[in-house]
């Protein structure tokens, strides 16, 4: 058996922590050989619940679970962390967007980027849940220089997997005939989900569809607003998915992306696609199963596309400005 492997989740007796943290320790996310130590980090007065929850984890007597340590002290939680899910904060409800969250949010990565910085391992790879997760990753990468830049990730997955599963249903296909999907952007109603290099059973989206208006309107406002269309129906926001796709992004980032292919991932930009560096922006990205990930920058977007990414860009600009006194 390999080392066990730290793995901190913030907000880990939240809804997203209920159904991520048993996929985890199942080996879901970082295979079926490793065991895992789980650190779990919550608010003082979610101590309580969390301690029902690790009632619970051990009731599950799963075998890959070395460990679970659960506390109220962001040092702690991310002592050696080798993997580290940041998904403590506050969700939107009704009627707002995601980034009327970034003044109650932005603080808290702040304080956690900094805790990252003194205690992760030198390995940490670390995904941002917490919305608005692209401004709140930002912020956290900037509180750590000690940890290079490419170890820091925010979440554009559930958008990808969300654009998948629409696309297969429109061209009346599996999800695993669709590839090369990817969400350009910032993980908000601005995003843009690239259709234009997907192909859905080796051929291309466009020709597969054969609508150009669905594609370029309800296909990308139905991915756009599906966070707020569950929040809708369900008076929560997205839960299992959510932590079906924080699964997803790290076993991709764990174990590499098959030949050829590529997922959605924010990271910093490097200037490709003309989005300003440093910037967390969702773009097409390839794992090379070691660690390390790559832009892919040869995908063809055209004038339409270019603007949408314009657009979406704009937005993190604007969010970026709005925390200015949190990146100073
Ligand atoms: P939730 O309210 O059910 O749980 C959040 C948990 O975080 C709570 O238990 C709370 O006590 C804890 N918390 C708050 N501040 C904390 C802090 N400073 N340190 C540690 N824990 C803290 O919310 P949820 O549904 O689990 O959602 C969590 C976040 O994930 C929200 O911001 C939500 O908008 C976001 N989200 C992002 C995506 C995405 O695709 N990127 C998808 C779904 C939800
Ligand atoms: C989602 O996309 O479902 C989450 O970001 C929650 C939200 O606020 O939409």
């Amino acid at each position: 058996m390999n080392r066990p492997l730290r793995v901190a989740v913030t907000g880990a007796a939240g809804q997203i922590g209920y159904s991520l943290l048993f996929r985890i320790a199942s080996g879901e996310a970082f295979g079926a050989e490793q065991p895992v130590i789980l650190q779990l980090l919550e608010i003082t007065p979610a101590m309580k619940a969390l301690e029902g929850v690790r009632m619970e984890l051990d009731d599950c007597a799963f075998p890959l679970l070395a460990d679970v340590i659960c506390t109220d002290d962001v040092n702690v939680a991310f002592k050696d962390a080798d993997r580290v899910f940041l998904v403590g904060s506050k969700p939107r409800g009704k009627g707002m967007l995601r980034k009327d969250l970034i003044l109650d949010n932005g603080p808290i990565f702040t304080g956690q980027g900094r805790a990252l910085n003194d205690h992760a391992s030198e390995d940490v790879r670390i995904v941002v849940v917490g919305n608005p997760c692209n401004t709140n990753c930002l912020i956290a990468m900037h509180h750590a220089p000690r940890i290079p830049a490419d170890r820091f990730t925010a979440m554009t997955r559930l958008d990808h997997n969300r654009a998948s599963a629409c696309l297969a249903g429109r061209a009346e296909r599996a999800v695993s005939d669709v590839s090369g999907v990817t969400i350009f952007g910032n993980h908000s109603a601005t995003q843009y989900p690239d259709f234009q290099n997907v192909t859905i059973a080796g051929s291309s989206a466009v020709d597969a569809i054969d609508d150009r208006d669905y594609l370029e309107g309800e296909f990308i406002s139905t991915v756009q607003q599906r966070g707020a269309a569950i929040i809708e129906a369900r008076g929560l926001s997205s839960a299992a998915s959510a932590a079906n796709a924080a699964i997803d992004h790290m076993r991709d980032w764990e174990f590499g992306t098959p030949e050829g292919s590529y997922v959605s991932m924010a990271v910093v930009s490097d200037g490709s696609y003309g989005v300003p560096e440093g910037l967390i922006c969702g773009f097409p990205v390839r794992t090379d199963g070691e660690g390390g990930w790559e832009i892919v920058k040869d995908l063809e977007l055209d004038d339409f596309a270019m603007a949408k990414l314009q657009t979406t860009v704009d937005e993190l600009q604007e969010e970026k400005t709005i925390v200015a006194d949190l990146l100073s």
